[in-house]
């Protein structure tokens, strides 16, 4: 397979360059600066006329220009990029529906299996706090993460389906909070009461971390903490060309990695 990838200078891109060349694939390499064998950025609709697919790990803004190409030329679209807004968003679905587009906040398999064990553990304490901690190198633009929020929508999904589950718990303010809807507190200074239905959101840029999601659920006299710790940008990497390799052939549409991978 021929596979586009911008981004390719990048922290994460460049991994996905190596993986995708490791694991026999022709890898086109473009930046807005090209060096060696890399192509510029500007000559992508050209490029993408030579490739099978195209992986993007850049900025949001940018993205949106490379999703404007690759549907122009009928090029599957493999989306690592996060923090777009939603006039952003709209274009990638746009997009979607003409070329295949998948895109992760993550594609780390431990995420997505973090996502299943989190829905898991929101239903079945339904009443315990939820603390939400995103921790990122210093250099990571977005805050929350893109998976922060992935996991904020899989915790306000759990709660909501607990409560119509159940339709009672101990506590009624609880269930207030699961008719209401849910609240994100980022960060906390001052006074401030704590109410049930908060999720309290904290974000740490520190150092060359590579990323790491905690989701602590708390009740009375216990603690339960799910955490994912990425070691290596692999295996981000990994996952991005698992997902252009099976994303090869689809039909137009807004895919997700859970799906195809
Ligand atoms: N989904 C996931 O699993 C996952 C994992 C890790 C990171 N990410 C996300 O991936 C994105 C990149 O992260 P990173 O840490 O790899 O960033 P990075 O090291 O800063 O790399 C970004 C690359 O994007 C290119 N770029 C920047 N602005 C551009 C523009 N206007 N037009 C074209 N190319 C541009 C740059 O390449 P040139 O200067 O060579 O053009 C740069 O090397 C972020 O949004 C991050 O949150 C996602």
């Amino acid at each position: 397979m021929r596979v586009a990838v911008v981004g390719a200078t990048g922290r994460t891109g460049s991994e996905v360059a190596s993986e995708a060349s490791d694991r026999g694939h022709e890898v086109i390499p473009l930046s807005r600066t090209p060096e060696g064998d890399q192509r510029d950025v500007v000559d992508l609709p050209a490029v993408l006329a030579d490739a099978d697919t195209l992986v993007d790990f850049t900025v949001p803004e940018a993205t949106v220009e490379h999703a404007h190409a690759a549907a122009e030329v009928g090029v599957p679209l493999v989306v690592g990029t996060t923090g777009f807004d939603d006039d952003q968003f709209g274009a990638l679905v746009d997009a979607a529906d003409v070329v295949p587009v998948l895109k992760a906040s993550n594609f780390a398999k431990g995420v997505q299996a973090l996502r299943r064990v989190v829905r898991a553990g929101v239903a079945a304490l339904p009443d315990y706090d939820v603390e939400l901690t995103d921790t990122h190198h210093n250099g990571k633009r977005d805050a929350p993460s893109g998976t922060a929020l992935t996991l904020l929508e899989d915790i306000d999904a759990a709660r909501r389906d607990a409560g119509t589950a159940s339709g009672e718990g101990d506590d009624p303010r609880a269930d207030e909070a699961r008719d209401e809807g849910l609240d994100r507190t980022y960060g906390r200074e001052g006074e401030h009461e704590r109410a049930p239905e908060e999720i309290g959101v904290h974000v740490r840029r520190a150092g060359n971390v590579r990323g790491e999601h905690e989701v602590l659920l708390a009740g009375d006299d216990e603690i339960l903490t799910l955490t994912h710790r990425a070691e290596s940008r692999r295996v981000f990497a990994a996952g991005a060309v698992d997902a252009a390799e099976r994303l090869a052939g689809r039909d137009p549409g807004f895919y997700d990695f859970s799906e195809v991978v």
